[in-house]
């Protein structure tokens, strides 16, 4: 399995965390390579006989090594920036493993994605259709573009920051203007509608979104076909969620049954974009205790990782495992903190753990989604490393950044003007 004791010692596959931090310092991520493939494994059996694909949404994880995990087992990516595609190009992924998503793109990312060839543009408004048609006939190419559909379903379970598709959210193409949408792809010689899109939200712990999302999806997509539409793909975005405390594993043969219904409802292919499902649990975090202090009747455990390496807590007001990698016994109510000068700088507040002393290593669980890809230097902290293990190997795939990668882009000597 990925992550488990071995005489009562915490491992991430066959390596022990403690040779990890004594080879690379803490803090530090790593990702059981065993742990992705399951995850995609999983959800391909169970979409097995519907056309489809999976496309990881790197917005979850964008470091390499990850990527090449991902590649390997032969999935595509979700990209939602110039910065995105430009990194799973590096990672060696194809035009055809690739959907460019986003909100807000500009005319340059749109341009590079359709100079190197991606295989849909999900589009969010009618301007940026208008956008797409005019670069693409630049270009001289055909822009394959999906609508991405605010399908306006309520999302039950989320935190409000993360849910996407209900009525008034910034995302998609109201439902109710998506025919029209749909019509103008349709009248552009320089676009070819091939898709429909929707994203309901992250974390989603009932399949009602997707029945919901994906039913209007279907009507709107059988209206279109009716005008014409030539419709390919399907995409339901992503979603899935993953345990961090006690919450269920998903049914994913409920989800293939509603989501690979409707794409079949409408003869297309199904694209599925999950992110934390994939690597939320095939990644920890782990640090380092630099001082024990009490504060308040209970135990403040100050870190060498915090809001800067994992925000999620303080961000979301979410809930991650922590526990001693080696064995620890009692139990006592702490704080778990970080070094950032910021009262919201937590990892957990008031949590029951073993008791541990300075110099003890934490793992975090379930770091592998939106950790890394959400640090900050804030405090002038260079970026964690990452590490892959696959068996009883292990690699540092991104290194610890350093005092001059934080002072790289300064400008010692401004060339000041006056134009
Ligand atoms: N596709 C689209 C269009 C999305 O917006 C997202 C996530 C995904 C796919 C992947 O969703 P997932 O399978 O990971 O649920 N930072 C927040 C999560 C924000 C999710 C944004 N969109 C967190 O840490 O919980």
């Amino acid at each position: 399995m990925s992550f488990e004791r071995v005489d009562g010692v915490l491992h991430a596959e066959s390596v022990a965390l403690p040779r990890l931090a004594e080879a690379v310092g803490t803090p530090f991520y790593v990702y059981s390579a065993e742990r992705i493939r399951a995850q995609l494994g999983a959800l391909t059996a169970a979409l097995d006989g519907l056309p489809h694909r999976i496309h990881f949404a790197m917005k979850a994880n964008a470091c390499r090594g990850v990527l090449e995990v991902v590649r390997g087992f032969g999935a595509g990516v979700d990209v939602v920036s110039g910065g995105e595609l430009d990194r799973a190009r590096r990672a060696g992924f194809a035009p055809d493993d690739i959907l460019f998503g986003g909100v807000g793109k500009q005319a340059h990312e749109l341009r590079e994605a359709l100079v190197g060839g991606v295989k849909v543009i999900n589009v969010e408004s009618p301007a940026e259709l208008t956008l797409v048609a005019e670069i693409a006939a630049s270009l001289g190419v055909i822009a394959p573009v999906g609508l991405r559909v605010n399908p306006e379903v309520d999302v039950e379970n989320a935190h409000r920051f993360i849910a996407t598709g209900e009525k008034g959210h910034k995302f998609g193409i109201p439902i109710g203007e998506a025919f029209a949408a749909g019509q103008l792809a349709l009248a552009s010689p320089h676009l070819r509608l091939v898709g429909l899109d929707m994203h309901v939200g992250s974390q989603l712990l009932s399949l009602e979104a997707y029945r919901h999302g994906a039913t209007r999806l279907v009507e709107l997509g059988q209206a279109l076909q009716a005008t014409g539409a030539k419709l390919r793909y399907l995409d339901v975005g992503g979603g899935l969620p993953v345990r961090y405390r006690d919450e269920a594993a998903p049914d994913l043969t409920a989800y293939a049954t509603i989501v690979g219904g409707a794409a079949a409802a409408l003869g297309v292919s199904l694209l599925v974009e999950p992110g934390r499902f994939v690597i939320a649990d095939a990644g920890m975090l782990v640090t380092r205790v630099l001082y024990r202090k009490g504060n308040a009747g209970r135990t403040t455990l100050v870190c060498d990782a915090g809001m800067t390496e994992l925000v999620r807590p303080s961000r979301y007001d979410a809930y991650h495992q922590i526990e001693p990698v080696r064995p620890a016994h009692g139990e006592e109510l702490v704080d778990v903190v970080g070094p950032v000068c910021e009262t919201g700088d937590f990892l957990a507040l008031k949590r029951p753990m073993p008791v541990v002393e300075a110099g003890a290593l934490l793992a975090v669980h379930a770091a592998g989604a939106y950790g890394s890809v959400m640090a900050s230097q804030y405090n002038a902290r260079p970026k964690a490393p990452e590490v892959m293990v696959d068996g009883a190997q292990w690699a540092v795939v991104t290194t610890r950044e350093t005092y001059d990668d934080l002072a790289r882009h300064d400008v010692a000597a401004p060339d000041w003007r006056q134009d």
